[in-house]
């Protein structure tokens, strides 16, 4: 088996991000900070860490913001410089031209279709799938540690993780199949199964390795779970035909596209952090608890 390498990844940010209204009214959920960075800005540096050299992004009306802020501000870059200070923060966020692709999806018809939307770019060659508000923090990162696993096993990987038997129905739920370390052998995929009907308590996280083939799953545009284009089920259908492995991500996961997994990313990205560490930790502690 040849296992082609992994250079391409996908980050669908064409959500509406209806669930932190007002807040994302006119600013694009994926831009929401964590302490001081936008959560797509995390999820970029974790695909630059896996190796990616191509971003494609996925986006929607209202979301140009996401377009803005990786690529050259020149206002800014004139100011500071003019001021003598530094530029590493401004220039840690540009995507050359060549590492940074855009499309829209002009309906908001579900994630298999968002993903379906960069076709063209993926081209004929695996690519990453990383959804910005599953906020992945480990040493390496997910996708790294998903690469690593890829280039053992090939095919497609997808991060998996056990969640509260009661939290199933928001997941893409697997059927799993043999496991060798942190690698579970996928053996079948519901998307949000309703309660009490899923397989295991493994579910889907926002990372995703995948063949190409999938695209051409995609294209029928059936629909799945709440009437949209479902990843998940494009994905089901590969199962048998190419191999297909799930990782249990060593490090922490938040979710970010919920309002309390939002604010514990941000106390414990503080917490973690020398500058402000300290002082959050004594606000903290500090803090009476009822
Ligand atoms: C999406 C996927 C789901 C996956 C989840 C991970 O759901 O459809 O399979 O488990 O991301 O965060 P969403 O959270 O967009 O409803």
């Amino acid at each position: 088996m040849t296992i082609a390498r992994l250079r391409k990844a996908v980050f669908p940010v064409g959500g509406l991000g209806t669930r932190f209204l007002p807040a994302t009214k006119a600013l694009p959920k994926e831009m929401l900070p964590v302490v001081d960075r936008p959560l797509i800005q995390y999820a970029v540096d974790e695909a630059r860490e896996a190796g990616i050299e191509q971003m494609i992004f996925v986006t929607g009306r209202g979301k140009s913001a996401i377009e803005d802020h990786f690529d050259f501000a020149y206002e800014l870059e004139t100011t500071l410089k003019a001021k003598g200070k530094s530029l590493d923060l401004l220039h840690q966020t540009r995507l050359a031209p060549g590492a940074v692709a855009y499309v829209r999806q002009q309906e908001p018809m579900g994630l298999g279709h968002a993903v379906w939307c960069a076709r063209d770019i993926v081209g004929d060659e695996p690519f990453a799938v990383l959804l910005a508000d599953d906020f992945m923090v480990g040493k390496p990162g997910c996708l790294k540690q998903m690469v690593d696993a890829y280039n053992r096993v090939g095919g497609n990987v997808i991060c998996a993780q056990e969640v509260a038997e009661d939290q199933t129905d928001k997941y893409g739920v697997i059927t799993p199949g043999n496991r060798d370390g942190a690698l579970t052998e996928v053996r079948g995929l519901v998307e949000k199964p309703p309660q009490g009907t899923a397989p295991s308590n493994l579910a889907v996280i926002g990372r995703y390795i995948l063949q190409p083939e999938v695209m051409r799953v995609l294209e029928a545009h059936e629909t799945g779970a709440g009437g949209e284009v479902q990843l998940t089920d494009a994905m089901a259908r590969m199962i048998g035909d190419q191999p297909f492995h799930g990782l249990t991500f060593a490090g922490t996961r938040y979710d970010c596209g919920d309002k309390a997994g939002y604010i514990q990313a941000n106390i414990a990205t503080a917490l973690a952090r020398e500058d402000i560490g300290p002082a959050v930790r004594h606000f903290v502690e500090g803090m009476p608890l009822d």
